[in-house]
């Protein structure tokens, strides 16, 4: 297993550092510049069904949920579709009332989470069409969704979800756009995303460079025993898995929040012991978030703020500054991840957790 470590200590590193390569995967032989969208070989429906879907329903557990919930926002920008996501343990007992042109999609790393499955069978059973976005080829989900997308992220050992995540939000994106294709998006605005879209490895390429900073605002934060997530919009999700991914392997206590919401709550957890971690990068909402930022400080908090590698505002606010590439909103949540994932990963070792192993957890959740 020392070969596979490949010299990382943990199977959680490498598949952090993996990122840029495991994100060019994802979109290899997708992007179609002549037609300005993504291409798929196995989505098994026709253009003209996929026009007449009137709603999506995306269903997911854990961290593939938290990508749902960034192609909620992907999917109502450039697919203008109405989109619900919905945790697959809940979906599976809900009698929701939908047309038949509700499309259903499925998302998970493993294609054997058992509530997910669950939940696709049952939508089947109501006759609607599905889609699974999967990573492990030939997995049961995978198998029995009417069409679907792989990642091509390769094995994902590490129990807390790193590269399978942010490949997750590659493929999402490359679906919106080519619904989007099919709908409303204008042919510039489609070559528009895919310049961004491959431009995106070498931003990733840049944020694991955050390695050294997160490991020192590890060092000054390891002990703390609560911590909040906030962000706005695209990095509302972004603030939940990164909460996630802290409590996963560190066994500290985190909440993600949207950041204008905490005042209903989290807000009351504010002491010089609980640091706040702001998703920031210059965007829609970065003057929203600013000020929700400020809000921390006058209590007391601590704040840790990920921000673009030219911003000078919210770095004034923070106390702890980790600069990453910018991108388009709807790629933040990719590009952010990263410093999250590795200020949770050198918390946990700091702390001598198990990383790649956390109590309580499995890799893949097969029982109810
Ligand atoms: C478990 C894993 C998580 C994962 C979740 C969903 O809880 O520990 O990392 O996000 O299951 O798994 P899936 O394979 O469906 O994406």
């Amino acid at each position: 297993s020392q070969v596979e470590l490949g010299g990382f200590p943990h199977f959680m590193l490498k598949e952090i550092f993996e990122q840029p390569e495991t994100i060019r995967n994802a979109m290899r032989g997708r992007l179609d510049r002549e037609q300005a969208t993504a291409v798929f070989g196995g989505l098994n429906l026709e253009p003209r069904q996929l026009r007449s879907i009137d709603r999506m329903v995306l269903t997911a557990c854990g961290t593939s949920w938290h990508a749902a919930m960034v192609a909620e926002y992907m999917i109502e920008e450039f697919a203008r579709l109405p989109v619900e996501v919905e945790y697959a343990s809940e979906l599976r007992y809900r009698n929701p009332p939908m047309s038949p042109l509700t499309l259903l999609l499925a998302i998970t790393q493993s294609g054997e989470t058992i509530d997910t499955l669950a939940a696709l069978r049952e939508m089947k059973r109501k006759g609607h069409r599905s889609l699974a976005i999967c990573n492990v080829v030939g997995s049961t989900i995978a198998r029995e969704a009417d069409g679907g997308v792989y990642l091509h992220a390769g094995p994902e050992i590490g129990v807390a979800s790193t590269k399978a995540f942010t490949s997750q939000c590659v493929v999402l994106a490359l679906i919106a756009l080519h619904l989007g294709r099919l709908r409303h998006l204008s042919y510039e605005a489609g070559l528009r995303i895919i310049d961004e879209l491959e431009a995106l490895a070498a931003s990733v390429e840049k944020a694991l460079e955050t390695n050294d900073m997160a490991r020192h605002v590890a060092g000054r934060y390891a002990g703390c025993d609560n911590f909040l997530y906030l962000g706005r919009q695209y990095n509302f999700p972004t603030a939940l898995e990164g909460a996630l991914k802290l409590k996963e392997i560190s066994y500290i206590h985190a909440e993600g929040y949207p950041a204008a919401e905490m005042k209903h709550g989290p807000i009351a957890l504010v002491d010089e012991h609980t640091p706040s971690v702001f998703i920031v990068p210059q965007g829609a909402v970065y003057e929203k978030v600013l000020a929700n930022m400020e809000e921390i400080r006058a209590r007391g908090g601590p704040v840790i703020a990920i921000v673009d590698e030219d911003d000078e505002r919210a770095s004034q606010i923070a106390d702890e500054v980790i600069r990453v590439p910018h991108v388009a909103d709807y790629l933040q949540p990719i590009v952010t991840a990263i410093p999250l994932q590795l200020l949770a990963y050198h918390i946990a070792v700091l702390r001598g957790c198990d990383v790649d192993k956390p109590r309580n957890l499995a890799k893949s959740v097969t029982v109810e």
